[in-house]
Formats: structure tokens, C-alpha cells, sequence
């Protein structure tokens, strides 16, 4: 038998800009960076490292559902049923799916990156041969109502890793709710959320100690420095994460250790001693809350797998019904 052609279908997605992203960001009272402004190529290879430190129990967390629980999360995927992962850096996790599934399946991984795609799809296909790769270059929302116009067939779309927990309320709604335009009453969707547990646990594996999260914020500051036309003094600033109980979330900041000044471009940019960048936050739920949070977008999930500590869960989401 001959390979599937695995073309990477190009959307031409409208990229972000960074200079614009950086200086409106920054010239807010609570100045703050986008957390996609992260994954450059050098912080997307320390997010790789931070997926296998110690303390970021996340990734492990989720690998061993997909482990523990394979059979019956491909019992409700089911044979034949296109794939559809949004955002593609995890082929070890979709591995994990696709040994139970074998063949049968088509991947429809979706990225702006065509990087991510041309490397997802090339290790997926040593492991898998005859796997049918439809790869598309597109932002999520754009990809989902291309692939679910006039279609029956059933898909199920996975978004992993607890990506949706960097999301603030309003853009996780918006998101929910383009997700339910785009489902028919037959698909399904699987989310992976990272759940509420101890302070202790959640602040370590975000500070962990070998600096590699520490080394992650920063480099946001080096990637403005490297792109724009910028001069922080990277030493001048400290990682700092903590968890906040109020809003369930871990904020990531940069904390500037001394007033100083920045430029970029022609703009000059004042911090305070202690004064912070708000980085990132990243919510922890409760799947009580969570089922609310989806009923309000039309949809509600079906059953949740979790690992042995309950710090993580695989959630099987469908439209609601009626
Ligand atoms: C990608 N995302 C789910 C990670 C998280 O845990 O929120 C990003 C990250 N930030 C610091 N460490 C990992």
C-alpha cells in the first residue's frame, strides 16, 4: 500500500502583530504580555522541557489517562471518525489514542505553526505509516467552520494539555460557544483541564527548580529585545508565579527589581521597584464548575476520566441535547 498524500492545507491565517501586541499591552496601568507571545522558537522549546520536569505533573497527568483509560476514550471516539486536534504539539498524546485506534482514523491536526504541523506530521508518520494526515495551517476558528460545513459524519475534536485554563472567562466562553456552532449532534469533543488541588503543588510546578519556567517568562522579554527594537535588561527582572484562590488561577509576572527605564522603538516604558508584567494566568477548575461553564455554551460533558492524584481530567464533551 502507498502513503496517504499528507498535504498541509495553508488557510493563510492573519498573524498576530508583535509590536502592536507589546505596546498596547504595555501601555496599560497593569502592564501585561499575551501568553501566545511565549512561543517563540526558543519558548516553545522550554515549554517542551517544562512538559517533563518534576514538578509540572500536568503533562504526565494527562498521558497517563490517555494510558489508564485508551479503551474507553476510543469506545466514544469510535472507528472511522476524523480526528480533529486544535493546536498539534502533542504527538506522544495522540500517539496514545491512536495505538488503540490504529489506521482507521484521519488526524486533522490544526496550527498557525507550519513548523509545529510539518514536525507533528512526520513523527506521526514513522510511528504510523498508513495514517491518513490532512494537516492544516489555519487559526482554530477558521479551520473548525471549514471542516464542519455540510458534513454529517461524525468527528470528535481534541483540544489537550489544559490549553483552554490560559484562556481569560469571556475568550473561554466565546471559544465554548464557536466550538457548539460547529459540532453537529453527533460529535464529540474532548478537553483536557487541569483541576483545583493544593497551593503547594500548584506554585511549585510552576517555579520549579531548575528554572526552566523561570527561564520561559524571561524569554519573553529576550524575544522583544531579539524582534523589536527593544532593550530590557532581562537581568532586571524577576519570574513570579503564585497561585490566586480568589480567581482559581496561577498568574506568571515579570517583577522589574529596581525602577528603570525601557525603550522600544521610540517608546519609553517607566517601571516602579516591585511594578510587574502580567504574563499569564492559568485557570484551575472544578468539574462541577466546568460542566457550568459548558451548559452555558450548549454543550455538557458526557464522562470524565481522571489519573490517580485527581490532579488532572479528560473531559468527553457533546452538544446538549433537546
Ligand atoms: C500551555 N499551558 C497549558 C501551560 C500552563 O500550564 O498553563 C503553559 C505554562 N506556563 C508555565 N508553565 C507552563
Amino acid at each position: 500500500m502507498t502513503q496517504t498524500v499528507h498535504a498541509i492545507t495553508d488557510m493563510n491565517p492573519s498573524l498576530f502583530s508583535l509590536k502592536e501586541e507589546v505596546l498596547t499591552g504595555l501601555r496599560q496601568n497593569q502592564k501585561q504580555l499575551h501568553p501566545k507571545l511565549f512561543y517563540d522558537e526558543n519558548g516553545s522549546r522550554l515549554f517542551n522541557q517544562i512538559t517533563t520536569l518534576p514538578e509540572y505533573y500536568l503533562t504526565r497527568a494527562e498521558k497517563e489517562i490517555l494510558t489508564t483509560f485508551h479503551a474507553d476514550i476510543c469506545a466514544f471516539i469510535g472507528h472511522n471518525t476524523p480526528l480533529i486536534e486544535l493546536g498539534c504539539g502533542s504527538e506522544e498524546k495522540i500517539q496514545l489514542i491512536l495505538e488503540s485506534l490504529k489506521e482507521g482514523n484521519r488526524y486533522i491536526p490544526i496550527d498557525i505553526s507550519q513548523e509545529a504541523l510539518q514536525c507533528t506530521v512526520e513523527k506521526l508518520l514513522d510511528a504510523y505509516p498508513l495514517l491518513d494526515v490532512n494537516a492544516i495551517r489555519a487559526d482554530y476558528t477558521q479551520a473548525l467552520s471549514f471542516l464542519c460545513q455540510g458534513t454529517e459524519e461524525k468527528k470528535v475534536v481534541l483540544f489537550l494539555g489544559s490549553t483552554i485554563g490560559n484562556f481569560d472567562e469571556n475568550d473561554r466562553n466565546e471559544f465554548l460557544q464557536q466550538l457548539a456552532q460547529n459540532l453537529n449532534p453527533d460529535d464529540g469533543l474532548i478537553i483536557g483541564i487541569d483541576l483545583k488541588k493544593s497551593p503547594t503543588l500548584l506554585e511549585a510546578a510552576y517555579n520549579d527548580s531548575a528554572g526552566i519556567t523561570a527561564a520561559f517568562n524571561k524569554n519573553l522579554l529576550d524575544r522583544i529585545n531579539r524582534e523589536l527594537n527593544a532593550n530590557f535588561q532581562v537581568e532586571n527582572f524577576a519570574h513570579h508565579a503564585f497561585f490566586n484562590n480568589e480567581k482559581s488561577r496561577i498568574e506568571m509576572h515579570l517583577v522589574s527589581k529596581t525602577a528603570q527605564e525601557v525603550s522600544i522603538d521610540e517608546e519609553i516604558f517607566s517601571f516602579d521597584r516591585g511594578e510587574t508584567i502580567h504574563t499569564e494566568n492559568s485557570y484551575k477548575f472544578d468539574l462541577e464548575d466546568f460542566q457550568q461553564t459548558l451548559n452555558k455554551a450548549g454543550l455538557g460533558f458526557q464522562k470524565a476520566w481522571s489519573d490517580q492524584h485527581n490532579h488532572f481530567a479528560l473531559t468527553y464533551i457533546e452538544p446538549l441535547k433537546g
